[in-house]
């Protein structure tokens, strides 16, 4: 029998600030790696495209944290940041029946007809926030469009969907950010638990005692229709994952492609000249080129699993790298990493795959494609207030954007 070789490892660095190179490190140095995460905690990565969209499919590879050995036998700090992306009593973090069961009352509810009718209302959103964007920016005319534009907006569209009440709505986003952010401390990760647990509490209450039309009213509506009811924890962390998940990941979307349109003047000019479908390529080609998801957090196998001729153990960790198969050269050929709105190469997996594959693309295409033709067209002059490199990465594994996105509007701002 053939030894098999100890696979390299690659320190993930938080800064997030090189994950497209990152990435290619990762897959110079073979298609099954381990990946050292921060706090030192090791988790095996696929880089290869083909074989991670296999590998999310197998049904021996479940989202089931409760089968993490490392995490069982306590080797896993309780405080690791982390854990709250992964430590979940959601669909995220089911599998099999148990992912039905906390799955299908969202499929139910978060229908393409839920979200088609808020077109209207994000239309409205949308045009308030492009009025009062001139009148926001600096002494030197910068305006920070990730700021000002990109962050509130889908925040309110999720908030208004689930029915938070307004004035919780800022609180909600401090909440979110210290979770995605990679530096939070285990005092602020602990803090964040309880508060948001109390602030669904109080929801829950309202809308049981004057059900309203929101998704949580829908959902505590047919609770129980399909079989075994979620319990108020399942429901709260579904309803926290949708914030989490529909907030940070299209915040990301409208920066990342605006950036990418604003630092490629020949496919900006492709959307010039183009009709309303050409969006739907910059949607795209931004999902693929600059996906919104960095290294996704995590898969276990519930047995061993063999991969490119390496045998994952039972019990192991698998970090799933969205970002970086999106750019792997044997998908993409050996311009992947060039931003290219034609590309015909079809498919990626910026939503990732498998049974676990996200619930979200409609609202954030419908998102996007209402915000960015309508950024662009009110101003057609708007260019980076600064160098591409001299934008800083958000500070993350798993989320893939820039913390600021500063502009100039041009001339259109004064009119
Ligand atoms: C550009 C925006 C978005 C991106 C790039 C994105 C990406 C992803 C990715 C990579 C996953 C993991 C899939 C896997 O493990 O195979 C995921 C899961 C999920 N996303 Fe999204 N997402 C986006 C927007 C949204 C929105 C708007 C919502 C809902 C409001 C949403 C809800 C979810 C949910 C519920 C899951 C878990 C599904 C499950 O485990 O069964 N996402 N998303």
């Amino acid at each position: 029998m053939v030894a098999e070789t100890v696979p390299p490892v690659i320190r993930i660095d938080p800064s997030g600030a090189d994950r497209h190179g990152e990435a290619a490190r990762m897959r110079e140095a073979g298609q099954v790696i381990r990946a050292e995460l921060p706090g030192g905690v090791q988790m095996w990565v696929i880089t290869d495209y083909g074989l991670l969209a296999e590998l999310a499919a197998d049904p021996r590879v479940g989202r089931d944290w409760r089968n993490w050995d490392a995490l069982s036998r306590g080797e896993v700090p309780e405080d690791w940041p982390l854990l709250s992306m992964i430590r979940l009593n959601n669909a995220m973090a089911r599998d099999g029946g148990e992912h039905r069961r906390l799955r299908r009352p969202l499929t139910r509810t978060f229908t393409r007809n839920r979200v088609e009718a808020l077109r209207p209302r994000i239309g409205e959103i949308v045009a308030r926030m492009l009025d009062e964007l001139p009148a926001l920016a600096d002494a030197d005319g910068v305006v920070d469009l990730r700021k000002h534009y990109a962050y509130p907006f889908p925040m309110q569209v999720i908030c208004e969907l689930i029915g938070v009440p307004e004035e919780w709505w800022p609180r909600f986003r401090q909440l979110i950010d210290t979770v995605v952010r990679a530096d939070t401390t285990a005092e602020e990760y602990m803090a964040t638990q309880q508060e948001r647990h109390e602030l669904w509490q109080k929801l829950f209450a309202m809308r049981r005692a004057e059900p309203a039309d929101d998704l949580t009213s829908a959902l505590l509506a047919i609770n129980g229709e399909d079989g075994e009811p979620l319990t108020d924890e399942e429901l709260e962390d579904t309803l926290w994952m949708l914030i989490g998940a529909g907030h940070e990941t299209s915040i990301s979307l409208i920066v990342n492609a605006t950036r990418a349109l604003l630092t490629h003047p020949e496919q900006r000019a492709k959307v010039d000249e183009g009709g309303d479908e050409v969006w739907a390529k910059v949607i795209e080609e931004t999902l693929r080129f600059d996906s919104p998801v960095g290294n996704f957090p995590a898969r276990f196998p519930t047995e061993d699993v063999t991969v490119a001729g390496v045998t994952i153990p039972k019990g192991e960790a698998i970090l799933a790298p969205w970002s970086g198969v999106n750019r792997d050269p044997a998908r993409y050929g050996e311009d992947a990493d060039q931003f290219d709105i034609d590309r015909s190469a079809g498919k990626h997996m910026a939503f990732g795959a498998g049974p676990h594959v996200c619930i979200g693309p409609n609202l954030a295409r419908l998102e996007a494609a209402i915000a960015l033709p309508a950024l662009f067209a009110r101003f057609p002059e708007l260019r980076l207030a600064v160098e591409d490199d001299a934008l800083t990465a958000v500070p993350s594994i798993f989320s893939n954007s820039v913390v600021g996105l500063p502009v100039f509007l041009g001339a259109q701002a004064q009119a």
